[in-house]
């Protein structure tokens, strides 16, 4: 599928129109470009979906999650209880820019999308989150036991998907190579998810720490996103580092900036409510900053709360009340735009067509400043 970048796609964007849509919080154009061949290689992923295929009890839930169907298995089609679909658009994009088509990329792409969809709805049962994306969590509607097991299964799908990539011409050593890529990232996703839980009842936590767990627990798998487009398009070594090197410093501008809407964020534009993160006692980045900046009165309401095992509305309040004082807010902002202006940097060596520079940097600051 080799795309012509200077035209309006068939999904009509315009490479002339991503600012504009940035400025407005859209997506930006790639999403668009990429979005229609996502959704046909995950249909082809997730069994029970697409015609004649029956309704399997067991996929119902991963379809649900996927925002496909709603609690009952009718079929839905709201954008608003379906994911952005970051992790295939980042794949797809580096195997567009450095071969100019990005079929080869697609099987990588929807499993991408697939081991990032089942790491939610674990994540949401261990954040105890009731709603995602404008709807009630599996675990919420259907129990954590079945929740577990839909995850388990949404990433056996993703593994699956994977394989695909064999059928397309990809030499067996390279596909072998995306899928252990893969695999490693989720591994390292997997233990960052566990340091997340154990910063909860930790009050030490410091900057450094939290920026190795976050380059875990998102980081992995945004790098692995655009490591493997790029090595599924070129065997330049250098090319595929730089890659993955934009990837780790997006990942880190990404989490920060969802640290920051878990606090700050509409929370009906983000489709979940806000606060949360204080009260599970997640070591969010502005609550690492402001447990690293308070000082005297400030510091030990900081220390008597997070002593606790739960927190309270008051606690809360108290903590948001710290977290101004310090300026949290503003430096959670200025560590996302720095991490953003470093990825644009890990890019710099690359030599890319004018169209794929445009979008890295429409990219870089939709993400650095997006409300949802
Ligand atoms: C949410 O990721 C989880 C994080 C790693 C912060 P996204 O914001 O990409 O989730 P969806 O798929 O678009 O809902
Ligand atoms: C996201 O963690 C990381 C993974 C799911 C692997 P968060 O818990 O910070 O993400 P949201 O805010 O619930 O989407
Ligand atoms: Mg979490
Ligand atoms: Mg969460």
């Amino acid at each position: 599928m080799v795309q012509n970048h200077g035209q309006q796609t068939n999904e009509g964007t315009d490479r002339n129109a991503a600012p504009v849509m940035a400025q407005t919080g859209a997506l930006p154009g790639m999403f668009s470009r990429y979005k229609s061949s996502v959704e046909q290689e995950l249909y082809k992923a997730v069994p029970g979906s697409g015609a004649g295929t029956g309704s399997s009890e067991a996929y119902r839930l991963l379809r649900y999650h996927l925002g496909w169907v709603d609690q009952q298995g009718a079929d839905m089609d709201s954008s608003l209880s379906q994911g952005k679909a970051l992790r295939p658009t980042l794949c797809l994009f580096a195997c567009d820019a450095l071969a100019n088509d990005f079929t080869k990329a697609l099987p990588a792409a929807a499993a991408l999308e697939l081991i990032h969809n089942f790491s939610l709805i674990h994540d949401d049962i261990q954040d105890r989150d009731v709603e995602r994306r404008h709807q009630p969590t599996v675990w919420h509607l259907w129990g954590i036991p079945k929740a577990l097991s839909a995850g388990n299964a949404m990433q056996c799908t993703g593994d699956l998907a994977m394989l695909n990539v064999a059928d397309l011409g990809v030499a067996p050593e390279t596909a072998l190579r995306v899928s252990s890529i893969l695999t490693e990232s989720y591994i390292e996703m997997i233990q960052g998810q566990c340091l997340d839980l154990e910063f909860e009842s930790r009050t030490d936590i410091k900057a450094d720490e939290y920026l190795y767990m976050i380059a875990c627990k998102t980081g992995a798998l945004i790098r692995s996103a655009l490591e493997i487009g790029a090595l599924l398009a070129t065997d330049d070594a250098a090319t595929v580092q730089a890659f993955a090197r934009f990837g780790e410093y997006l990942g880190r501008a990404f989490q920060i900036r969802d640290d920051y809407l878990g606090i700050w964020g509409d929370e009906a534009t983000l489709g979940k409510a806000t606060g949360n993160d204080i009260r599970r006692r997640k070591k969010s980045y502005p609550v690492v900053y402001a447990l690293e900046q308070a000082s005297g009165q400030a510091m030990n309401e900081l220390l008597r709360i997070y002593g606790q095992d739960e927190l309270d509305e008051d606690d809360v309040q108290r903590v948001l009340a710290v977290l101004d004082e310090v300026g949290s807010r503003e430096n959670a902002q200025r560590l996302t735009e720095e991490a953003a202006a470093q990825a644009m940097d890990a890019l710099r060596p690359v030599s890319l067509p004018n169209w794929a520079q445009t979008e890295a940097e429409d990219l870089i600051d939709f993400l650095a400043r997006r409300e949802y």
